[in-house]
């Protein structure tokens, strides 16, 4: 059910969910300081209570409201990505609810960079907590009918189109002058380092993970198959019986030796991929064939992102 941005403030403020475009993906919102609406999210969602919200704020100037530090080097790197495509873990003031930090001492918070998103933000003057707006475990919705597909027509959207970014934000948590990298986006490891003058934090027991990040995520209801080339999925394709789809990084001749497999193809660019990917994976889903053969990108940088997610995809 689509809303306009006037009803979905309304809907919000009364502790309601509404569906919202970021310029990662949708996220499903809720008022982050209604215990009741934050429930809502979990139970829509199906996703397990130990796993956190990330809290979408206006500006910066809110971080005291939730955090109860706010460092120099996250104040750094909220200066350099915000608003965008990064999300901050910080310790948390007692009072911020323990259902949407997942029981964690701990609060994640983003500025997102969709206008409408801001306008929500502002106009509301309410603060979002807003995870992917899919069932837990599947495929992230990066349109508004991606949504409705995922959790179904009554679920008030707003539609803001597509997703600029495609893939979510980069989570990063800060202890005093140290940084842990929690999940990777379009911001990148090597940016962060270079403002941070340090390397990320690795391998110790005692830090803080991002519970949410199961092996088996951002997946499609098709099986996938991610193969180290190109040459490797053709080669499967010529010996496989079961029907199936293929994604390819950017065009090629030897497509044509595929005549029994659809495929779509990502651009050969890693920002310009990232926006495809997820409409890219719900379009094949919607083929139904029994699997969904995949190319693994490029081993470059630009690209890891979009390899940590078809990775767990295809777990
Ligand atoms: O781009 C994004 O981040 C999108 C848009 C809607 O903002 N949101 C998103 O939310 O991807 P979600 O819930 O699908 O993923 C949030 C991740 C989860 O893996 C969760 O465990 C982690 O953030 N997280 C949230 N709060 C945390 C905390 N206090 N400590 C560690 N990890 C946290
Ligand atoms: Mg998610």
């Amino acid at each position: 059910m689509l809303v306009d941005t006037k009803q979905a403030i309304v809907l919000l403020k009364q502790g309601q969910v509404v569906a919202i475009p970021t310029e990662t993906v949708y996220g499903l919102a809720a008022d982050a300081s209604n215990d009741k609406a934050l429930r809502q999210i979990y139970a829509i969602k199906q996703r397990p209570a130990d796993n956190p919200l990330i809290v979408h704020i206006a500006a910066a100037s809110q971080i005291s409201d939730w955090a109860a530090e706010f460092p120099p080097l996250a104040q750094k790197l909220a200066k350099a990505f915000w608003p965008g495509p990064f999300t901050l873990v910080l310790p948390a003031k007692p009072h911020v609810s323990l259902i949407v930090r997942g029981n964690q001492p701990t609060v994640a918070l983003r500025v997102p960079s969709h206008e409408l998103a801001l306008q929500l933000l502002k106009e509301s003057g309410l603060a979002l907590a807003a995870p992917s707006a899919n069932k837990f475990t599947q495929l992230s919705p990066t349109t508004a009918s991606h949504v409705a597909t995922s959790l179904g027509e009554d679920i008030p959207v707003l539609d803001g189109g597509a997703c600029k970014v495609g893939i979510e934000s980069t989570i990063v948590s800060v202890i005093g002058d140290d940084w842990q990298l929690l999940r990777l986006g379009m911001v990148s490891e090597a940016s962060i380092e270079t403002l941070a003058g340090k390397p990320a934090l690795k391998n110790q027991v005692d830090l803080p993970k991002a519970p949410g990040q199961h092996l088996l995520h951002y997946s499609p209801k098709t099986p996938i198959k991610l193969f180290p080339s190109r040459e490797a999925l053709i080669n499967y394709v010529k010996v496989s019986k079961k029907s199936c789809a293929a994604l390819l990084i950017g065009e090629g001749e030897d497509i044509d030796k595929l005549p029994n497999c659809q495929h779509l193809t990502l651009s050969k660019q890693a920002m310009q991929a990232a926006k495809q990917l997820y409409s890219a994976l719900h379009t094949m889903d919607a083929f139904n064939v029994e699997q969904l053969l995949v190319e693994a990108p490029p081993n470059a940088p630009e690209w890891l992102a979009i390899l940590d997610r078809l990775t767990r995809a295809a777990h």
